[in-house]
């Protein structure tokens, strides 16, 4: 047993008592410290469950390589487990929270014989901010305990932070216990029915089992940031969110901080750290977080919002110099890569990434590859995890505990059709309907059919612990606590026109658009006003430098009646499937949405 360096009786009592349901062999308090980074990293390394990557191309990086069945969040088996089913609403899977407690502590039992139990003490915020949450992770993963490390403040520090109040217990297992003698596989974990990832909103807990994987294993992120935090701040009265922080410095030094929200797969990480283009001189972009944000409402009556994270755990393919310069600056050391290839010369490569494809790797499965092979070399979810002290436009008060002022919310998916590059809401509750109505085509990376619109209001879906049409109420409810709203904004990078070519070219031309949305909120810029928010024309847009022509411009920004009736329409069965927890107010707008069309068009016509 490693030195036990807290008094905190629930804490001590939680520890004993799992480690009498799970029976590890070794118990490890983690102190977070470099030393102890290294020798876990030594030893992931020696028993086979890790790779060294060269020391001169990637230093201080492991890659990892997960079982076939274990390569990402797994919805089907994550379970929001109120006392009502009510609560957790339709949209979330439930099973009685005594009920499958049985299971689990079935489960539980002896499961973490043979290997070591880690305890992981986190904050999820700054430490000693007013606002962050500390939560203490038992994990048989030394993966997850160096990823937390990452991701996280880790380690003593949060002990002597915590003192004797309380935290979010969360048990995290493999599930992969082994006999005396037993030789180890490189990555253990049980098979896909025996996962489980299960969150107790009232008692402010989580027991995961069975996946060493990114949301289902680093507790912090998904589960206790997003999941449970969300009901916290539904009853505390504020926001936690999935959206990404990023503060818009001008060349006089005015800086403008947005949050904003998009389902996976449309380039979050990479607006989060974007470079503006060269017409740009002197404007910068700094990140303050890549995927969560809390925001409470301060003194001044303004939204602030902090990044409860300390690291990125971002998507690797399609990562490069062109799509997100930062991050390859950022992957170039002290990274975990998880199920990327592997090159000869002991560095990492991905699809996507810049220069010419490796005659030969070894793929994310640890098979020999050719170029040319129609299998994927890197998984398409794998992934990276970095410390955001290595990101290079890190925000100067990224660390702030009372966090940034946010101007300006923004929406965004991935949309061929229908929604403009850009459009603002009229007003709060018309940018909550944005949020509620939110929705993206899925990708090869995510389940479903390909350019399949699915809804994800707020990209938070698969994020939201308890009802979501309650979650839209308390989207509109807050507006009473807030004297200085943000604006709130519409974007889509991925418009098509009609031979499937993109209309806008994206990355850090996106710039332009931010641009527009940093005047609209100060209030020098206007928009024509359309059915559905205020839009620019080109002409409004800052396109100097950018070899487009205003007509594709106003192609990407065109708003279509026909498209919209469909859209709005098809809101209407997802409104339904929420019952009557959904809110009358962004019915009422759809309805308002609906007439206008039918009025709007009807006068075309002639009538
Ligand atoms: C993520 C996600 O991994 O949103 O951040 O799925
Ligand atoms: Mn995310």
């Amino acid at each position: 047993m490693s030195e036990v360096h807290t008094t905190n009786r629930k804490l001590l009592e939680w520890v004993d008592e799992i480690t009498r349901l799970t029976t590890p062999s070794r118990v490890h308090w983690c102190d977070g410290s470099a030393e102890e980074f290294r020798a876990l990293c030594g030893q992931l390394v020696a028993g086979g469950s890790a790779i060294q990557l060269d020391e001169k191309k990637r230093p201080n990086c492991l890659l990892f390589r997960s079982h076939p069945s274990d390569v990402a969040r797994v919805e089907d088996r994550t379970f929001i487990c109120s006392r009502t089913r009510d609560e957790a609403g339709p949209t979330n899977n439930w099973v009685d929270p005594d009920a499958i407690k049985k299971t689990l502590t079935g489960l539980y039992a002896g499961c973490m014989a043979g290997r070591t139990m880690y305890v992981i003490p986190f904050s999820m915020g700054p430490l000693g901010s007013p606002v962050a949450k500390i939560g203490v992770q038992l994990s048989d993963s030394a993966y997850a305990a160096i990823s937390m490390q990452n991701m996280t403040r880790m380690g003593r520090r949060v002990l002597d932070e915590l003192g004797d109040r309380d935290f979010v217990p969360c048990l995290h297992s493999i599930g992969a216990p082994r006999a005396p003698g037993e030789k180890d596989v490189a990555w253990p974990c049980a098979p896909i029915e025996k996962k489980y990832i299960v969150h107790f909103p009232e008692e402010r807990a989580i027991w995961s089992y069975g996946s060493g994987y990114g949301g289902n294993a680093l507790l912090g992120k998904k589960c206790l940031a997003l999941r449970i935090a969300s009901v916290a701040a539904r009853d505390e009265g504020w926001f936690a969110e999935h959206m990404l922080i990023l503060g818009v410095e001008s060349p006089t030094g005015e800086t403008t901080y947005v949050a904003a929200a998009f389902p996976s797969a449309c380039g979050k990480t990479n607006f989060a750290m974007m470079i503006p283009p060269a017409r740009f001189k002197g404007w910068k972009i700094r990140t303050v977080g890549d995927d969560i944000a809390w925001m409470r409402v301060g003194d001044d009556g303004r939204l602030y919002a902090i990044n409860p994270e300390a690291g990125y755990f971002g998507v690797a393919p399609g990562t490069n110099f062109k799509s997100n310069p930062n991050a390859m600056k950022m992957v170039s050391k002290d990274t975990i890569f998880t199920n990327v290839a592997l090159k000869k010369d002991g560095d990492v490569w991905w699809e996507g990434m810049d220069g010419e494809v490796p005659e030969e790797l070894t793929d994310w499965k640890g098979n020999a590859w050719k170029r040319g092979s129609k299998e994927k070399a890197a998984h398409a979810n794998s992934r990276f995890t970095s410390p955001m002290r290595n990101n290079p436009v890190l925000s100067h008060v990224a660390d702030d505990p009372t966090g940034v002022p946010i101007s300006a919310i923004i929406f965004g998916g991935r949309r061929a059709t229908t929604v403009p590059l850009v459009m603002q809401a009229f007003n709060w509750a018309h940018g909550v309907f944005y949020g509620a109505t939110l929705g993206s085509e899925t990708t090869a990376a995510a389940i479903g059919a390909t350019g399949e619109v699915r809804r994800d209001p707020f990209a938070m879906l698969p994020f939201c612990g308890y009802n979501m049409g309650r979650y839209f109420q308390h989207w509109l409810d807050m507006q009473a606590r807030i004297a200085y709203p943000p604006r709130i904004f519409m974007v889509n990078w991925f418009r098509r026109d009609a031979a499937g070519e993109f209309l806008w070219p994206g990355f850090g031309e996106n710039m332009r658009v931010l641009h527009w949305i940093i005047d609209k909120v100060h209030g020098r810029k206007g928009g024509q006003e359309t059915l559905f928010g205020w839009v620019p024309k080109a002409g409004d847009l800052e396109l100097s430098g950018l070899d487009i022509s205003h007509d594709r411009v106003d192609e990407a920004t065109n708003i279509n009646l026909d498209e919209w009736q469909v859209e709005i329409e098809s809101y209407g069965p997802f409104f339904e499937k929420l019952g009557a927890a959904m809110p009358r107010e962004l019915k009422l707008i759809r309805e308002l949405l609906l007439a206008r069309i039918a009025s709007v068009k009807s006068h075309r016509r002639g009538n």
